[in-house]
């Protein structure tokens, strides 16, 4: 029997549905397959370790990958088994995301299967007031996801495979970016959008749902409320604690005008051709 095993990093649930959905196709199909959460994976080495397929799915960041998901896939070991990468994004740019994805897949000796994207709620502080792409992924996203999952297995029975290039993105800011740094490339998207953080004592509940939402542990235990390093993913902020905070405690301070930050979204956009292209597999 083929075995799967399905890893995900998820903090508004889109990336998590996809990930369920494929999971249900490979069930249907005979396949033993578990789904983990990338902060459970540590616990279960053996389900990724073993598995014939393993499959990486994780929310778009600024066009790439959260760098906290590609230091996991780093760590990797392909050894010829197959692979798949599906990524959630706001349906404004999935950028090189999956292409960063499958290639440091291949690196660690993975034979890429194909990879996945699709447009869900734009979970970004200033998009979630505008309500950007509320609704997705809906009932289309999801049929398309496992239609995705139906073609993941059929690759890996007939042996074969897609180059990371075919995964490249044709949007121009990507095309431009693409032999330089990460980092560099996502500090000059961060600049525009990035908003300050307001942490008010007065408000706080001492409840640490922050903390326990923060995926790179950077919210400690203060006397009588949490102190935050702010250090994130790489500097970079994903601002669950601000959208888990029950006591309005965090707020979002907004850098540019809704006006300015619809207008940025639309530069940036991917092409309705480069949005077609949902997935690509053998
Ligand atoms: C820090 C950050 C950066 C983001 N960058 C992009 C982006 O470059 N393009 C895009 O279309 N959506 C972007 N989004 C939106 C998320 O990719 C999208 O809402 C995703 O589906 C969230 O997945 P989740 O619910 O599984 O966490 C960003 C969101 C955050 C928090
Ligand atoms: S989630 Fe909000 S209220 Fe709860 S400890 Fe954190 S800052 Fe305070
Ligand atoms: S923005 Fe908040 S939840 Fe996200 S990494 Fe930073 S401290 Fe943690």
């Amino acid at each position: 029997m083929v075995s799967a095993c399905i890893l995900y990093f998820s903090q508004t649930g889109n990336t998590e549905k996809v990930a369920y959905t494929i999971a249900g196709r490979f069930q249907g199909e005979g396949v033993d397959n578990v789904t983990l959460h990338l902060e459970d994976a540590a616990d279960f080495p053996e389900a990724y370790e073993d598995s014939d397929i393993v499959g990486v799915g994780f929310p778009t960041f600024f066009g790439y990958p959260p760098p906290h998901v590609m230091k996991f896939i780093r760590r990797l070991k392909g050894k010829g088994r197959s692979a798949f990468v599906f990524t959630t994004y706001g349906g404004t740019t999935a950028g090189d995301s999956l292409f960063d994805a499958a290639m440091a897949l291949s690196k660690r000796g993975f034979r890429v299967l194909g990879g996945l994207k699709v447009e869900a709620f734009d979970n970004y502080p200033q998009s979630i007031w505008l309500k950007i792409n509320e609704g997705r992924p809906n009932e289309i996203d999801l049929a398309r996801s496992e239609e995705f999952a139906a073609r993941i297995l059929k690759a890996h029975s007939e042996r074969q495979g897609i180059e990371p290039e075919a995964l490249a993105s044709t949007n121009p800011f990507f095309i431009k970016n693409r032999g330089k740094p990460r980092k560099k490339t996502v500090g000059a998207l961060r600049e525009k959008v990035e908003g300050k953080v307001i942490f008010n004592k007065e408000l706080c509940l001492f409840c640490e749902t922050c903390k326990k939402s923060c995926p790179t542990k950077s919210i400690t235990s203060g006397e009588a409320h949490p102190e935050f390093s702010w250090k994130c993913i790489d500097g970079m902020r994903c601002y669950q604690c601000v959208r888990v905070c029950p006591g309005k405690a965090l707020l979002y301070e907004q850098p540019i005008s809704d006006k300015e930050y619809k207008k940025l979204l639309k530069g940036i956009a991917d092409t309705p051709e480069e949005k077609a292209r949902a997935y690509i597999v053998p």
